[in-house]
């Protein structure tokens, strides 16, 4: 989605909240925002996004007389609504002006031109463009050296209706108008922040962000959460013939049902903020203890079921029993081993645990069916990833040879070994076990 899109979007779909949208959890939220971050007496604040200044008010209250605030958004609905209260409130805001303009172009607003900024805040939008590390990566060129950058994604859980609807988009191939798949867990907001080349000071979880908690749905009201979603709310147009959203409809399904556990879809009210910092010396930031010790990365196709691990794997086990052919739909599947304690899940929301057998445990994901790992009950200091889970592209030093073929008495029989020299065992030397 080019950025101008990404502009036009918001405006449609704010401009007709502007008129109610201090009715909202916002208000609550933004105090809770500002009690999170520093900001001093006399600091220029720059508020991204900054809707109808609930957060920009705050801010200015905080920098007082001799500080600056200036909010940005583009949705002139939401800016007259600022201005008015600006208006209302007297000389009070006399320290804060609001300029219209598109956030992912600040060199083309008139007034910030020059500028630079002790703290910049991006409240409840960052998921709203389509490349957050380059939005971050452009906004981080406004703060001054050692300057602070706050700014909120959310759990993947939160309003869960919304992240279905942007899965069904996906897999139609169509535009939607946030991206918040991304957004998993503390530590993947964390990443695309460094990546972005801002050293992150903390990132909290803020829970009931919007005042339920957690709460679970029947998994037979999906057609409502289908309706109110895409029916009621679709201003963007993104499922704009019946016939679109007939399919719409099918795969919203599907992937709703999907996220089910015991016939209850689960909603996580909590969002996560992060806060980063810029050089002392203005340098881009280069992540040198989060990871430095990882390994290698993975997940899922989907991209719902994330991990990093700390430790080199071993060689390759191509495992070709039944069980194994059947999750993967293939002949054998590739394995490689890690010491559990090297492992951390970043994102777990759609794993599953499957046992098909009295000796292991599997996982897979539930959102595109992805095998995942396997763990041996007699054996749970190890666990067995598998390779097609791992990111090629992350692994430090030497990629896995293919150092065994296991469970070849239930090869399939269309199967042709290749010489590649591994050894070759008709059960499970290694693993020490009659079934998987
Ligand atoms: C959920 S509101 C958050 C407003 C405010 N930060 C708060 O916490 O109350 C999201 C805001 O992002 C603004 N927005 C979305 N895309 C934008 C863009 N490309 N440039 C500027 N503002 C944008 C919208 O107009 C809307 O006011």
């Amino acid at each position: 989605m080019a950025s101008e899109v990404q502009a036009d979007n918001a405006i449609r779909f704010y401009e007709s909240r502007s008129y109610n949208y201090d009715d909202t959890w916002h208000v609550d939220f933004t105090k809770r925002f500002i009690s999170l971050i520093t900001v001093e007496p006399g600091h220029n604040v720059l508020d991204l996004a900054c809707g109808t200044g609930l957060l920009t008010f705050l801010e200015s209250e905080a920098v007082g007389p001799t500080g600056h605030v200036i909010g940005v958004d583009v949705t002139p609905g939401m800016l007259n609504i600022a201005a008015h209260k600006k208006r209302q409130a007297g000389n009070k805001y006399e320290n804060v002006s609001f300029l219209q303009g598109d956030i992912s172009h600040l060199d083309r607003i008139q007034g910030l031109e020059g500028k630079t900024f002790d703290v910049i805040t991006v409240a409840s939008a960052l998921v709203l463009f389509p490349d957050p590390k380059a939005v971050i990566e452009h906004w981080a060129q406004y703060l001054k050296p050692g300057g602070i950058l706050a700014l909120d994604s959310t759990h993947p859980r939160n309003l869960v209706s919304g992240m279905v609807l942007e899965r069904t988009a996906r897999r139609l191939n169509l535009a939607v108008p946030y991206n918040r798949e991304w957004s998993q867990s503390e530590s993947t907001l964390k990443n695309v922040v460094e990546s972005a080349g801002l050293e992150v000071e903390k990132v909290v979880t803020c829970e009931n962000q919007a005042g339920y908690g957690k709460r679970f749905h029947d998994v037979d009201t999906w057609d409502d959460h289908f309706v109110e979603n895409v029916i009621m709310k679709d201003v963007t147009r993104t499922f704009a013939t019946n016939e679109i959203r007939k399919q719409a409809q099918g795969i919203f399904k599907e992937e709703w049902e999907r996220l089910s556990v015991d016939g209850k879809v689960e909603e996580v009210d909590a969002v996560f903020l992060a806060i980063a910092r810029k050089s002392a010396d203005g340098s881009r930031y280069i992540s040198t203890s989060a990871n430095k010790d990882i390994v290698f990365t993975g997940g899922c196709r989907c991209g719902s079921v994330q991990y990093k691990c700390t430790a080199q794997p071993s060689e390759l086990t191509f495992c070709h029993c039944r069980t194994c052919q059947q999750v993967s739909g293939s002949a054998f599947l590739p394995f490689i081993e890690v010491p559990t304690e090297s492992l951390e899940f970043t994102s777990t929301m759609t794993l599953k645990k499957l046992v098909l057998s009295s000796k292991s445990d599997r996982s897979f994901c539930t959102g595109c069916g992805a095998p995942i790992s396997m763990i041996f009950r007699s054996n749970p200091e190890e666990t067995s990833l598998t390779m097609s889970s791992v990111d090629q592209d992350s692994f430090k030093g030497t990629m896995p040879k293919v150092k065994k073929h296991i469970y070849l008495e239930e090869k399939a029989p269309w199967m042709v070994l290749p010489e590649d020299g591994a050894s070759r065992s008709q059960r499970v030397e290694l693993l020490n076990t009659s079934d998987t």
